[in-house]
């Protein structure tokens, strides 16, 4: 994998929306490993133990601190650098502060989206992107089946109508400006990434069971548990974004068969619920508590929610590399690590994407 990925990215131009958030900075420290010149677009990093700073990326990439929201800033952000690869993870991505700023996340989700696409409509030179949703795009009907790419779309929390609006954007993108079967006039190649939960180090998100596991584990508290009996499917932050270098790499290979929406989640039993996650994490920190408390009046989370990554695996040879204790571990150790040396964490994030990459 590590071999093919280098072939695909060495030396190309990459504009990378999100570069300073929990799965942006991921990316961003594994395409420098792969020799890519990145340019990043997003809002400051939160906090100094955001990822984005232990990792130095500033020091990795061209970082324009900006809003999707500013679209002429955006676009000309595009059309100066010429990007050979666009991938955009920027976004508002939390369900719960989607219900606090509704018009807002609407705002950075969908209509940042249609700004991101105008920078492409202004880039005279092929280019391939890659844009990222989620599996909340899927009209949640709560049934026990996994849901496919050409499942009916919807959204009941303004955070998954959001992003369902962003993937309606960008489906009205790609038959009106670059429709494939004009792809040799305009040699635009539009996929879309859609995963499920992700966990990983160096997530410090609010309302997010691993990084509340966390902050608690590593500093002697209780871990409260939300939800403990909902179904989630985990997977270890790594693997979707080895899916959107993948589907990347096919679209330079083949653009036209490839620019299509992608599923990228873990295998059926790796869907655990939050209870046994974080009896999982305390076993594998080595101790630890939690409690679950009665809450009221909490706004509605959606249930059970599975992918189907038939098309992935297939298509692009994609599959999943750690099962569910093997993500978490993956996981719990990096915090470990983090609460014992801040300044080794450059290095240890390294050693866990070169070590990821070798896996396959
Ligand atoms: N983390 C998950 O479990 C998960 C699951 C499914 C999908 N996703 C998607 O993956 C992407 C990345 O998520 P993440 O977990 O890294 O989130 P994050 O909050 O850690 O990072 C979000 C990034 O977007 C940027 N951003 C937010 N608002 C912006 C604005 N108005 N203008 C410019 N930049 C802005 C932030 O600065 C940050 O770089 C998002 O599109 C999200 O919807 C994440």
């Amino acid at each position: 994998m590590y071999n093919k990925l280098v072939s695909a990215y060495k030396g190309k131009k990459i504009f990378l929306t999100g570069h300073t958030g929990f799965k942006g900075s991921w990316l961003l420290k594994t395409l420098t490993i792969l020799g890519a010149d990145v340019k990043g677009y997003a809002l400051a990093p939160e906090n100094e133990e955001n990822l984005y700073n232990l990792i130095q990326g500033d020091k990795l990439c061209e970082s324009v601190i900006a809003d999707l929201r500013d679209k002429e800033k955006l676009v000309s952000s595009i059309k100066e650098f010429e990007p050979d690869f666009i991938f955009h993870l920027a976004a508002q991505p939390l369900v719960r502060l989607s219900y606090e700023f509704p018009a807002e996340t609407f705002e950075i989700n969908a209509i940042g989206t249609a700004n991101l696409l105008e920078g492409v409509r202004a880039l005279n030179k092929p280019c391939n992107i890659i844009l990222i949703t989620t599996d909340k795009v899927y009209h949640n009907n709560e049934w026990v089946y996994p849901y496919r790419e050409n499942d009916r779309l919807g959204g009941y929390d303004p955070y998954s109508a959001s992003k369902a609006c962003a993937e309606l954007v960008i489906n009205s993108y790609q038959k009106s400006f670059f429709n494939i079967n004009n792809y040799h006039e305009h040699q635009k190649a539009i996929a879309v990434g859609r995963a499920g939960n992700v966990i990983g180090g160096g997530d410090w998100s609010k309302d997010r069971l691993i990084p509340d596991i966390a902050r608690a584990l590593g500093n002697n508290k209780k871990i409260t548990v939300r939800n403990p009996v909902s179904v989630r499917p985990w997977q270890h932050v790594l693997e979707p974004l080895v899916g959107y270098l993948l589907l990347g790499e096919k679209l330079l290979a083949d653009a036209i068969k490839y620019a299509e929406p992608y599923n990228f989640g873990p295998y059926g039993e790796d869907a655990l619920p939050v209870k046994a996650m974080v009896e999982l994490a305390i076993e594998i920190w080595g101790k630890g508590e939690y409690e679950v408390p009665q809450l009221s009046n909490q706004p509605h989370e959606a249930g059970l929610l599975k992918l189907d990554i038939s098309k992935a695996i297939d298509q692009l040879g994609w599959k999943p590399q750690l099962n569910a204790k093997k993500a978490v571990e993956y996981t719990i150790d990096w915090y470990k690590s983090f609460f014992e040396d801040k300044a080794g964490m450059d290095k240890y994030t390294e050693k866990q994407i070169t070590g990821f990459l070798n896996l396959n």
